[in-house]
């Protein structure tokens, strides 16, 4: 099964990270989303970070237009009959990825594969509402897709052998490496590293340590490169928990239950870096923890 031509259906964070390496690696990209404006913001990030990776040598300077040239942008899926792979990103909301299928269901050729980029769905259960479950995978992306490694490829139940291998000549051409995990809530990644920024929360609400002292104690005692508090801004702590969520809910097991200081923060709206305050308070030139 070769691919060559691909759609990345949403243009988002994700969305433009998967388009950028795509493109770097020669492939031909189709770039979907909802209006222009968004598509023009997508290409306008994949320009500045390419121009990025071409200040620390990583690309050529010659390289970045001939890439772009490779990433049509379009809005609405009436135009992906060509493309061999289509990689969904859009929001993590199950019934708009099932419509987004059902549609594809009607323009993609026989034998197209459809990739999710899904955090948290079962990629089987993903997978049944394209009647096409044997041609259906999850390619798990890490943020910033452009600078981080690893792609986690996650089999449905009824993904057949040819389209597991094609996602792994993928991950291998765009320079990044494959971990393989089975279809269980949150994957690998995730299913290690939220519970524990949860735990560090708990840390933090029993008073074990403060924020500066639990940040201080991971990265000096455990080597970590930053904080778990750090960490959790930086993803979102409405993301962090709804990860929880996924693991408590899905796997059934208290160990998983979200700490309630982590439910309190995302009330308060308290979301990390992206709404200017969460564990550590940015609103000024150095991060303060909060309280
Ligand atoms: N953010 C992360 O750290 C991260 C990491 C790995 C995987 N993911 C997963 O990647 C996916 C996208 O996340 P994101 O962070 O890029 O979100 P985002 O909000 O930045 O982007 C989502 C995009 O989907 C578009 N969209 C919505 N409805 C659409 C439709 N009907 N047709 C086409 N486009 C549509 C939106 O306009 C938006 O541009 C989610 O499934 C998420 O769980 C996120």
């Amino acid at each position: 099964m070769s691919i060559e031509r691909i759609a990345v259906v949403g243009a988002g964070q994700m969305g433009s990270g998967i388009a950028h390496v795509l493109a770097i690696a020669g492939y031909d990209v189709v770039l979907e989303d909802l209006n222009t404006e968004i598509l023009d913001k997508s290409i306008a990030l994949i320009r500045k970070n390419m121009a990025r990776q071409a200040a620390r040598g990583l690309i050529q300077d010659a390289d970045i237009e001939a890439a772009i040239a490779r990433i049509k942008p379009v809005v609405g899926l009436d135009g992906l009959g060509d493309r061999d792979l289509v990689i969904e990103s859009v929001f993590e909301d199950e019934a708009l990825k099932r419509a987004i299928y059902q549609e594809l269901g009607t323009v993609l050729k026989p034998g197209a594969i459809i990739a999710t980029n899904t955090s948290s769905i079962s990629v089987t259960r993903l997978a049944a509402a394209t009647g096409h479950a044997e041609h259906f995978i999850g390619l798990h992306f890490m943020n910033p897709v452009p600078v981080m490694q690893l792609v986690e490829v996650i089999r449905g139940i009824a993904t057949d052998d040819p389209t597991y291998q094609a996602a792994l000549d993928l991950v291998k051409r765009i320079g990044k490496t494959a971990a393989y995990a089975e279809d269980f809530p949150a994957f690998i990644v995730n299913r290690i590293l939220l519970p524990m920024i949860n735990e560090a929360v708990y840390t933090l609400y029993e008073g074990v340590g403060n924020v500066e002292a639990i940040d201080t104690a991971m990265r000096l005692g455990a080597n970590h490169p930053m904080g778990p508090l750090q960490l959790a801004d930086f993803i979102g702590l409405d993301t962090c928990l709804a990860v929880m969520q996924v693991l408590y809910e899905g796997l059934a097991d208290s160990k998983y239950r979200p700490c309630p200081l982590l439910v309190k923060y995302v009330e308060a709206g308290w979301l990390g870096r992206k709404t200017g305050r969460g564990f550590y308070d940015y609103r000024s030139d150095h991060p303060v923890p909060t309280r």
